[in-house]
C-alpha cells in the first residue's frame, strides 16, 4: 500500500462514539500495517475537557474493542506507540473566537513533528455544524493549500433532503474545492463493495449478460437484525429513507447499475455513478403508494425474548409515523437498463443481518427440459453477498441424476473466509487511508449526492403530504410488511429471504 504525505488529523467530535469505535480504531489498524507516514497525529476536538493522556486511556479502549488487526502482544507495544501520537484539545466548535486557539494549537504541533501543514479535518458532530465550522476553519486561513493539503471529511447525513443538501453543497463550496471535499458513504468503503467492480469488469462471463436482455429484475437488501437502539432521537428525524436508501441503497444501485467507467480514477468511476443516479425514473407524488411500501416494527417475541416496538424506543414519539423499513421498485432509464425493474429494501428488526445485491436472470428462451412449470420459470440467480460472509453464489440448473432429464437448482458459491490470510479491512480504514492519500474515488461526488436526493424527494412530499398513505407495522423479527411482496408483481417471484422469519407472532399489522 502506498504511505501517504506527513499530516496531522484533525477530528471534531472526538468525544463522541464515531470517533472512539470507528476512526481511531480504523487508524490505528492502518499504523499495526505500517501504512501511515512517518510523521503523523491526531488532534481530538471535543466540548468535555480531557487532558492528552485521559483521550488516550479512552481511545486505548475503543482500540482494544473495535480495532480489527490482531491482538496479540505484539501489538500491545504498538498500541502504545500509537497512544503517543494522540492530542486533545478542548474546544467549543460553535465559538469563532476559539479557532485562532486551535489554529495556534494546530501549528504548534506541526512544527514539532514535523507534519509539513498538511491538515485533515473530520468533522464527527451533529450536522448543525456542518456549515459552521469549515467557514470558521475558512475564516482563520486553514482551508486555503498555500502551505500544505487541507481536506475536509463530512459524514453523513449530508442534508436532511433535496433543499438543505444543496444548501449544504454550496456552503462548504464556498470555503472548499470539491477536490478538498471528501463526503462518506461508508458503504463505499466496503471491500465486497468495491468487488462489484471487479466482478463486473474484470469477469468476461459477466458483463456480457449484465443488460437488459438477460437480467430479468435486480434486487437489493440491506437488512438489519437490531432495532435503533440509543439512537432513537435521530432516528426519529430520519427513518430508513434518509438513513440507508438516500446514500447507501442507490450508491449499490449505482454500482450495479452503471457502466464501464473510461479508467479506474476518482472522476471516471464518480462520473459513471451519476449518470445511473441522473438516470432513475422519478417515481411521481402520486404514484408512490404502488411503488414505494413503508414499515415500522412493533413489539414481538424474538427467539422467546420479548421485544420491543419502534414506538417504545427511547427518544421515539409514542405515535411516531417515522418508517425503520422501506420496500421499493424503479427503473433505470437508460440504454442498458429500459424495463429492468429494480427492488430494492432495507428495514431494522428484521430476522438477519444481511446485505446483498441479486441478479436474477432471464429464463431460457425454450424451456426444453420443462417437464413441470416450476422448472420452466427457474432463473439463474448471481448473489453478490457484501456482508456477512462476504462471497458470491451462483445458482444454475442441474440434471438430476438419473433416468430422463429432470432438472434441480444447484449453488456455486464462493465465500471471503475460505482465502487463507485473507484480511479485509474495515470501510473507515479503507476510506481514511484514501483521504490520507489525496484519492477521493471512494468518496461521493457533489452532484450524485444531489441526484439521490433529487430521486427521493417526491417519496418524502408524499409521505409528508399524505397520510392516508399507510406505515405498515410488521412484528420484530420479521421480514417486513406482507404488502412488500406485491411490489414483485410476477406472481411465480418473491424477494430472496436468506433466513426465515423469527418472531412467533406472524401477523402483520396496520398501524
Ligand atoms: C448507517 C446508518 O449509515 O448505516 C445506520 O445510519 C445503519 O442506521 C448503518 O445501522 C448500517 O451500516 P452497516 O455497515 O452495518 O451495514
Amino acid at each position: 500500500m502506498k504511505i501517504p504525505k506527513n499530516h496531522i488529523l484533525v477530528i471534531f467530535g472526538a468525544s463522541g462514539d464515531l470517533t472512539y469505535r470507528k476512526l481511531v480504531p480504523a487508524v490505528f489498524d492502518l499504523y499495526d500495517q505500517n501504512v501511515l507516514p512517518e510523521k503523523f497525529a491526531i488532534l481530538g476536538l471535543g466540548r468535555t475537557a480531557l487532558s492528552d493522556e485521559a483521550f488516550r486511556e479512552k481511545m486505548k479502549e475503543g482500540i482494544e474493542k473495535f480495532a480489527l488487526n490482531k491482538k496479540d502482544a505484539s501489538v500491545t507495544e504498538k498500541v502504545n506507540q500509537f497512544l503517543d501520537k494522540l492530542y486533545y484539545h478542548a474546544f467549543n466548535t460553535k465559538a469563532e473566537e476559539e479557532y485562532a486557539g486551535l489554529k495556534d494549537k494546530l501549528f504548534t504541533l506541526d512544527s514539532q513533528l514535523g507534519t509539513d501543514k498538511n491538515f485533515i479535518f473530520y468533522l464527527a458532530t451533529p450536522p448543525s455544524m456542518y456549515t459552521v465550522i469549515p467557514c470558521h476553519l475558512a475564516k482563520h486561513g486553514l482551508s486555503s493549500e498555500e502551505d500544505g493539503f487541507r481536506r475536509l471529511i463530512v459524514e453523513k447525513p449530508f442534508g436532511y433532503d433535496l433543499e438543505t443538501a444543496n444548501k449544504l453543497n454550496e456552503s462548504l463550496l464556498k470555503d472548499f474545492d470539491e477536490e478538498q471535499l471528501y463526503r462518506i458513504d461508508h458503504y463505499l468503503g466496503k471491500e465486497t463493495v468495491q468487488n462489484l467492480l471487479v466482478t463486473r469488469f474484470s469477469n468476461a462471463i459477466y458483463e456480457p449478460l449484465w443488460n437488459r436482455n438477460y437480467v430479468s429484475h435486480v434486487e437489493i437488501t440491506s437488512s438489519e437484525s437490531i432495532g435503533v437502539g440509543n439512537r432513537g432521537g435521530y432516528y426519529e428525524g430520519s427513518g430508513a429513507l434518509r438513513d440507508m436508501v438516500q446514500n447507501h441503497l442507490l450508491l449499490l444501485a449505482g454500482l450495479v447499475g452503471m457502466e464501464p467507467p473510461a479508467l479506474i480514477n476518482s472522476n471516471s468511476i464518480r462520473n459513471e455513478i451519476v449518470k445511473v443516479l441522473q438516470s432513475l425514473r422519478p417515481i411521481k407524488e402520486e404514484d408512490v403508494e404502488k411503488y414505494v411500501i413503508r414499515g415500522q416494527y412493533v413489539g414481538s417475541t424474538v427467539k422467546g425474548q420479548a421485544v420491543n416496538g419502534y414506538r417504545e424506543e427511547n427518544g421515539v414519539n409514542p405515535e411516531s409515523r417515522t418508517e425503520t423499513y422501506v420496500a421499493m421498485k424503479f427503473f433505470i432509464d437508460n440504454m442498458r437498463w429500459g424495463g429492468v425493474p429494480f427492488y430494492i429494501r432495507t428495514g431494522k428488526m428484521l430476522p438477519t443481518r444481511v446485505t446483498e445485491v441479486v441478479i436474477h436472470f432471464k429464463p431460457t428462451p425454450h424451456h426444453l427440459f420443462a417437464s413441470n412449470s416450476a422448472i420452466a420459470q427457474q432463473q439463474n440467480q448471481l448473489v453478490i453477498r457484501i456482508q456477512p460472509d462476504e462471497g458470491l453464489l451462483l445458482k444454475f440448473g442441474m440434471k438430476v441424476p438419473g433416468a430422463g432429464f429432470n432438472v434441480q437448482n444447484v449453488n456455486m458459491d464462493f465465500h471471503y473466509s475460505e482465502l487463507a490470510d485473507t484480511y479485509l479491512p474495515s470501510a473507515y480504514e479503507r476510506l481514511l487511508h484514501d483521504c490520507m492519500l489525496g484519492d477521493s474515488t471512494l468518496y461521493s461526488r457533489g452532484d450524485a449526492v444531489k441526484a439521490a436526493w433529487e430521486f427521493v424527494k417526491p417519496i418524502q412530499e408524499a409521505w409528508k403530504n399524505n397520510d392516508q398513505i399507510k406505515v405498515h407495522g410488521y412484528p420484530a423479527g420479521t421480514w417486513g410488511p406482507d404488502v412488500a411482496d406485491d411490489l414483485i408483481e410476477e406472481p411465480h417471484l418473491t424477494w430472496r429471504y436468506p433466513c426465515k422469519n423469527l418472531a412467533n407472532d406472524g401477523n402483520y399489522c396496520e398501524l
